[in-house]
This record gives C-alpha cells, structure tokens and sequence, in this order.
C-alpha cells in the first residue's frame, strides 16, 4: 500500500514538473515583448557599444570588460548586462535585442523595428560635458540620430502605422553623470562650477533636458521613463579626486546631484500635465540605491577591476579582478557592477517602495 503511494506521489510530481516545463515552453514560444519596441538614450550606463569606434577614452570594449558577458567585451561599462540590458529584459526583449545605433544606423530597417540604443559613455545633457575624454555622443546628437530612425521607419511603415508603434513604444533616458562628473566636478577643466551655484546649475540642466525631453516627444514617443541620478558622490573615483566625508563619500557633489534629481521630479510632473496622451515616469535610483539591502555585496568602495591613475576611472587593458565580482557594488572607479544594476533595475521595474519611481513603475508604464 505504502509502495503504491510512493509510486502515485512520485508520479504526481512528474505530471507538475512536466506541466511547469510545458507552461515554461509555452511562455518562451509566446515570449512577444509588453510593448513592440525600446529605445534608449543615455550614458555609459546604457551603452551597448556605440562608443568603440570613436576617437574617446571612454571606452569599453576591451577585457576584463564583459567578462560575465555572454559575447564578452562588446562596449558595455560593466562586467555583464548593464542598468538597460535588466530592463529591456524584464520588459521581454531577448537577450543583446536592442542594437547600438553604430551598428543599426544603416542597412536593413527591420533592424530597428524592436527598437535602438542611442546611449554613448561620457555623453551629457549639455553638449560640451565630457569633452575632455574625446568624441562622444551628447543628448542632442542621441535625438537627430533617432529623428533619422523614425524617418526611416516612417517611410517603411507609412506616417499612420509608423505613428501608431511609435506612441506604444517605451523610451528611456538616463542621462546627466556626466553633467556632474565631467563636468562641473572637473574645475581644472570647466569653468561651470565658477560661474553657476549647485542649485543654478541643476536649473540649467534641467531647461535643457526639458526641451530635449519635448524633442522625443515630437517624434511621438509617449512612454518614457527617465532616470535620476544615483549617488555620484560615493563613486571611487570622486572619493580619490576630493576625499571622502564622514560618510564615506563627497557630500558636495550628493548634494548637488539631489537639487537635480528633486528638480526632476517636478519636471516630469509638468510634462505630464503639459503634454497630452504622453506619460512620463521617474526612477529614483538614489532612493532604490539607498534602501536597498546588500544582498550580496560587501564592498561598495572600491573597484573590483584594477584601475591605474592612468586609466582611472577605468580598468586597465587585461588587468586583474576581484575574486568574487558579486560581492562589489563597482565594477571599475565609475560604474557599478551587474550584480548592483540588477538591483536597481529589479526595482525600476516592479517598484518594491512607494519612493521607487513616480508616479508609478515601468511594469505599468508598459500596460498602459
Ligand atoms: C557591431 O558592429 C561591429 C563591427 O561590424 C561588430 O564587431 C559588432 O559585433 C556589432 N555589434 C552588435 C551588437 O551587433
Ligand atoms: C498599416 O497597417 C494596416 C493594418 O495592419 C495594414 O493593412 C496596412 O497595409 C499598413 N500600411 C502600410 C503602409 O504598411
Ligand atoms: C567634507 O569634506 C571636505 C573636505 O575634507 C570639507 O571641506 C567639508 O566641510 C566636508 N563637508 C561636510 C558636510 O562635512
Ligand atoms: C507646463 O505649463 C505650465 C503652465 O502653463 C508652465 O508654467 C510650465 O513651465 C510648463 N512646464 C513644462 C515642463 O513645460
Ligand atoms: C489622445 O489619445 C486619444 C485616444 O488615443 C486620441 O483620440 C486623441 O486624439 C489624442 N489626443 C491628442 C492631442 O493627440
Ligand atoms: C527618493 O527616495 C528617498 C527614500 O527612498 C526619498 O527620501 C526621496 O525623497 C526620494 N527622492 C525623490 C526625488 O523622489
Ligand atoms: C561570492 O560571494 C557570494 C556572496 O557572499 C557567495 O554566495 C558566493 O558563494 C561567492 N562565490 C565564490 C565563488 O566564492
């Protein structure tokens, strides 16, 4: 009797197992993304290669770059999937879907049907932050290049059935470090930080990026999501520039960076008023970075790749790593590791406090 009711329960969890894999397969099969199309603009958080042909230090495709990366070094700031790989993928994109705009600026359009990544490292709101690490794509380029994708699809698809996937599409933009970092935090080379206080300053990014923010909007973007700034101050490469504070990172720069990130709040709280039918979301990746638990990682101030005064705030060429990549929340001097992006897209995506995003998360930007 007993045997029987061994062989009945190890069959019964046969049948589960076989159904679970079968809905697997089912979901895998039907795994259309929750909107048709993502594109993304920004920094050297989101870039997915479109810097490894220019003339830049801001580079990334070079090892250990990659090295948790399926196709390794493609030109991702990180050690695997970078801040917009965790999204796309949450949104259902398959894996490396989204091409770099180097690579999807000409040629077949079907290309760029799923959508572009514009993103460029050392790229900032205003044009001539980043300019001492060479050529980069700055915000305003990012938007005449997609004016030229948009073109293109329009002419494929027609105005109405072009206009029609573009308004269902999700747009990110995570754009302004650079603002910051190379920038106003950089007096040997610009002169911002002389002439504007922290809180003129964070008004002049903001009029800019408000205006770059309508732009997309004329091209007929109608879901965006757009990124605060983290916690730039507690970046190794500030500490070894200014000195950490008690709390272990440049306070000054913290504080600067919040007048920006409280003043986009508010900015995508007007666009939403100001413009019809479009909806704009804010993640507060200070807030996400603030409260979340450690998971994992122990060590929050120091690269796990081996940087040089030369190449800092980058890897060297072929340098070490640390033994345990999951325990860092930095990848080299500047950019977190996959394991914090993970993180914070986690929550970017399906909020886990009310402060996460606003007014609400891209889980539901996307089924609007
Ligand atoms: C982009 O093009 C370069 C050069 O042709 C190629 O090496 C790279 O793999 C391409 N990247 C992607 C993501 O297609
Ligand atoms: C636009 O979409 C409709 C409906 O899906 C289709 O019948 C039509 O052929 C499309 N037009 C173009 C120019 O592709
Ligand atoms: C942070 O450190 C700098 C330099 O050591 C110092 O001048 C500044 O007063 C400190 N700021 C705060 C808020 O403690
Ligand atoms: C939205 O409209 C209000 C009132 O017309 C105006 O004061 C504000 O500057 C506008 N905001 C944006 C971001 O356009
Ligand atoms: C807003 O969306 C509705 C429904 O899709 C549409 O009928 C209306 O024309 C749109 N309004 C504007 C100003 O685009
Ligand atoms: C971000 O979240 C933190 C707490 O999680 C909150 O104190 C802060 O006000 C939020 N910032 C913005 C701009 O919403
Ligand atoms: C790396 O660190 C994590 C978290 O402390 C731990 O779970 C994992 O086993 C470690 N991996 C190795 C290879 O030591």
């Amino acid at each position: 009797m007993a045997y029987w009711l061994v062989i009945l329960g190890k069959l019964l969890a046969l049948i589960l197992l076989l159904s679970s894999f079968l809905q697997q397969q089912h979901h895998f099969a039907n795994g259309e993304p929750q909107v048709p199309c993502f594109f993304i603009f920004g920094d050297s958080v989101s870039d997915n290669g479109n810097n490894n042909n220019l003339a830049t230090t801001a580079k990334s495709n070079y090892q250990p770059y990659g090295i948790d990366f399926p196709k390794g070094a493609t030109g991702r700031f990180t050690n695997g999937r970078n801040l917009l790989d965790f999204i796309a993928e949450q949104l259902g994109f398959l894996e490396d879907s989204i091409p770099p705009y180097a690579n999807a600026s000409v040629g077949s359009v079907e290309k760029v049907l799923k959508g572009v990544n514009y993103a460029s490292g050392a790229a900032g709101i205003l044009y001539e932050s980043g300019r001492t690490r060479g050529d980069r794509i700055p915000m305003d380029k990012q938007l005449i290049n997609h004016q030229n994708t948009v073109s293109r699809i329009i002419n494929k698809l027609g105005n109405k059935n072009a206009t029609q996937l573009l308004n269902k599409c999700i747009y990110s933009v995570a754009i302004g470090s650079n603002d910051y970092i190379n920038n106003y935090f950089l007096p040997q080379f610009y002169r911002t930080s002389r002439i504007y206080t922290p809180s003129h300053y964070a008004e002049i990014l903001l009029r800019k990026l408000s205006q770059q923010l309508r732009s997309l909007h004329m091209l007929k973007a109608r879901k965006v999501v757009v990124y605060g700034l983290g916690l730039l101050g507690c970046i190794p490469y500030e500490v070894r520039l200014y000195g950490a504070n008690v709390s272990g990172c440049v306070d000054k720069i913290n504080e600067a960076v919040m007048l920006f990130d409280n003043g986009l709040k508010s900015l995508v709280s007007d666009l939403n008023n100001n413009l019809t039918n479009a909806t704009f979301i804010f993640i507060n990746s200070t807030g996400i970075s603030l409260t979340s638990s450690p998971g994992s990682i122990t060590i929050s101030n120091a690269a796990c790749c081996q940087v040089s005064e030369a190449s800092a705030p980058q890897c060297i060429l072929s340098g070490k790593t640390c033994s345990n990549r999951t325990q860092y929340a930095f990848w080299d001097e500047a950019h977190p590791s996959e394991t914090a992006y993970s993180t914070t897209a986690a929550r970017a995506y399906r909020a886990l406090l009310r402060t996460d995003s606003y007014p609400f998360d891209i889980q539901r930007l996307a089924q609007l």
